[in-house]
């Protein structure tokens, strides 16, 4: 059996992560704060945050102890700069395939669909075994580094309805702990677990006129694929 791992704010890595599993015969394993990708093979799935791993994601692949990995990252049709190729370094063990996969923008909410086909290769390849590939350090934004979670909170305001009940299931579910009843501290990273968790429908996001202008057309809806 193959084990998908997998992180997912809104929800569409997780979507991915539950096609690749049912095509594997694998079962997903949601990435927490203390999970360990174990075994001999293992498939990760994750989002690309500003061009950038999640921080959940690159702490999850700097104490992974499986042997080989296929990676996906899934982006939101804009840009993607080289998370693949940041998470192949991050990643102990031999990474043997990966790709991008366009999804649906979390913030814009643009109503693309995700196409597994392209991934058929990519499946069979995680299924078989195969040698080591070198993952391209595709070109990145040159503000890409700037502080991307701190950008993500001032472009996008996470704005709590009046009817929060304060049940907190947004603090039981925030990977970055930053969440209590409806309100998120400097650490949020914006990645709207909350938003899709509360029970009320309580929060959602606002977005700046800039990053809104910035949305409005996608850029790019290819999958990219990376074998040997
Ligand atoms: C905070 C944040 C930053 C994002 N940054 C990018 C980006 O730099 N480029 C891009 O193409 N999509 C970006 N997206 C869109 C996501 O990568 C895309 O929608 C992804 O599939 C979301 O997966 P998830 O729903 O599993 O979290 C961003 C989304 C969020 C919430």
């Amino acid at each position: 059996m193959i084990d998908v791992y997998c992180f997912s704010g809104a929800g569409h890595s997780a979507e991915v992560a539950a096609y690749c599993a049912e095509r594997l015969g694998g079962r997903v394993i949601s990435i927490g704060a203390d999970t360990v990708c174990r075994g001999e093979r293992a498939l990760i799935v994750f989002p690309v945050y500003c061009e950038n791993l999640p921080p959940p994601v690159a702490g999850f692949l700097r104490r992974a102890e499986a042997g080989y990995a296929a990676l996906i990252a899934t982006y939101g049709g804009m840009s993607y700069g080289r998370a693949l190729y940041d998470a192949q370094q991050l990643f102990p063990g031999s990474v043997i395939a990966g790709a991008y996969v366009p999804t649906e923008h979390s913030l814009a909410r643009d109503g693309w669909r995700f196409d597994g086909a392209p991934l058929a290769p990519l499946l069979a390849k995680i299924s078989e075994g195969g040698a080591e590939i070198m993952l391209p350090k595709t070109p990145k934004h040159i503000l890409s580094d700037f502080a991307p979670a701190w950008r993500s909170r001032i472009a996008a305001k996470l704005v709590r309805g009046g009817n929060c009940v304060g049940c907190n299931a947004c603090g039981a579910t925030c990977p970055m702990g930053a969440m209590r009843q409806g309100r998120a501290n400097s650490a949020c990273i914006r990645c709207l677990k909350c938003v899709r968790v509360c029970p009320r429908h309580a929060l959602c996001v606002h977005l700046s006129p800039v990053l809104s202008y910035y949305l409005r057309r996608r850029r790019c809806n290819d999958t990219v694929v990376y074998l040997n």
